[in-house]
């Protein structure tokens, strides 16, 4: 007898885990019916599960919370949340509920922020770190903020040029931050990373530029690694680095008392994902601890930026399998009704993996499979992700009577910004219908239709096509 899709799993992983469930042979998500789901909104489906949110920035608190008590760490921990990750209103409400502050990338950005500090759902003491290079749009948004009472502002300076803009700010002393660029990992093609001030340069900057400066105060050294926080030899050198310079910046400035460590926490991408959150919370902590207190300085105010991880595990985008082709003897292809190459960019782009499962059919037999896209470029694709792992989804005959439906998870963060949210796509395949789901206070599920399915009309204007 062939083992069913179910077996597979059940044998292959530990299996329920939190989010995910099966019941009479259908998939949950996060006590969510999926099948149910599906047959109320239809698919191709987005969903952002909302709470999540709230979950990821309560768990981020506590693991930063936690290596600190066990270090008696001296200073507090700040976490904001990286807004480029998902600017959706939805998103930014569930951070703001869940008192994070916020980091910011360019002008628009900081127009929402000023709309949401002007609707009262911003409080003027929440941290707004104002990352990435800044165009004259950007700047004069930073100083409107500061204008309106915004007390925590914090420009963070891409590069040195960056810092004249501030000392012309209508306002008595602007306090700004650092970006240290980061060494970039052996397998990069450059040595180091674009963004922020060379390390040789911080010290002789400061000294030049802002030490004595009335109406500038250095509060912030800023890096982050773009290859996440891992447990590796490379992250552990990066962080040190910063530290060191933290401390040398530290004996000549007071006034400096927070370092801000970026993103890079990962979000769960397989069944098997076995990643120590807190051990490399402790690992970070204690070594900022261990070697300020080393050189005899305080250590600092911890600032995070996460964005997939606060995010990321929110989203998920169903499917229906529309066709089923044999191309070999070893290849079959199950037909997606929509493009992954444009509602996840990510995974043809950067070769991400994302979590997927069937929604149904977990009695049936599996059978390895490649996923295809609904557009003509063959990157629309999803297939093994490496050689000793094959993708399994049951066998199923389109056609036979309920469709099988598939989910990818954990499509929270960038997807949208990267592709593009309504818009014009490859192929012109319309981006899916997305629903929001909350719960309410008695933890009872709520359903929002964010946006309908795009319709011809939503992209003919876009194309310039007139009635
Ligand atoms: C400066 C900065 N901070 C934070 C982040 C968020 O990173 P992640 O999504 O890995 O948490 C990014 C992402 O590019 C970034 O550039």
């Amino acid at each position: 007898m062939k083992r069913s899709f179910k077996d597979l799993i059940e044998q292959t992983y530990e299996f329920p885990q939190t989010a995910f469930s099966e019941e009479d042979n259908n998939l949950f998500f996060h006590g969510i019916d999926l099948m149910q789901l599906t047959r109320r909104w239809g698919s191709p489906l987005k969903l952002t599960y909302l709470p999540r949110i709230g979950e990821q920035i309560k768990r981020s608190r506590e693991f930063f919370e936690t290596a600190m008590k066990k270090c008696d760490y001296q200073a507090t921990y700040l976490p904001c949340y990286c807004t480029k990750s998902a600017h959706f209103s939805h998103v930014l409400e569930k951070v703001l509920e869940n008192k994070s502050h916020l980091e910011i990338s360019s002008s628009f950005d900081t127009d929402i922020i000023y709309h949401l500090y002007q609707e009262g759902k911003l409080p003027a003491d929440a941290y707004i770190i104002c990352n990435g290079y800044k165009t004259e749009d950007y700047i004069k948004g930073i100083e409107k903020l500061m204008k309106a009472g915004m007390q925590n502002v914090i420009p963070v300076l891409d590069s040195m040029d960056e810092l004249k803009y501030y000392e012309n700010f209508d306002l008595e002393e602007v306090e700004i931050g650092l970006r240290m660029a980061t060494e970039e990992s052996a397998n990069s093609e450059y040595y180091s990373s674009r963004f922020g001030i060379q390390k040789s340069k911080i010290i002789p900057f400061y000294k030049a530029r802002i030490e004595g400066n009335p109406g500038i105060k250095l509060r912030m050294l800023h890096f982050f690694v773009y290859s996440g926080m891992r447990d590796n030899n490379y992250y552990w050198n990066e962080v040190h680095n910063h530290v060191k310079t933290y401390t040398e910046l530290k004996s000549l400035c007071s006034e400096l008392d927070s370092l801000n460590i970026g993103g890079g926490l990962p979000v769960q991408n397989t069944l098997s994902f076995d990643y120590d959150y807190q051990k490399i919370c402790d690992e970070l902590v204690f070594l900022i601890k261990n070697y300020c207190n080393a050189q005899g300085i305080k250590e600092p105010r911890l600032f995070t930026e996460f964005g997939s991880f606060t995010v990321g595990e929110s989203g998920a985008c169903i499917f229906k399998v529309l066709g089923k082709k044999e191309q070999n003897d070893r290849e079959t292809w199950y037909i997606l009704d929509n493009s992954l190459i444009s509602t996840m960019p990510d995974m043809w782009a950067r070769k991400h993996r994302f979590l997927m499962l069937p929604v149904n059919k977990w009695d049936r037999a599996y059978i390895p499979v490649n996923l295809g896209g609904l557009t003509c470029d063959n990157d629309d694709s999803y297939s093994y992700v490496s050689s000793r792992e094959q993708l399994f989804l049951p066998e199923t005959t389109p056609g036979e009577g309920q469709p099988l439906y598939i989910a990818f998870f954990h499509t929270g963060a960038y997807q949208e910004t990267l592709s593009g949210y309504d818009g014009v796509h490859h192929c012109l395949i319309p981006s899916p219908k997305h629903v929001l789901i909350d719960r309410d206070g008695t933890g009872a599920l709520k359903y929002e239709l964010f946006r309908e399915g795009q319709q011809y009309n939503d992209i003919k204007d876009s194309l310039g096509y007139r009635d």
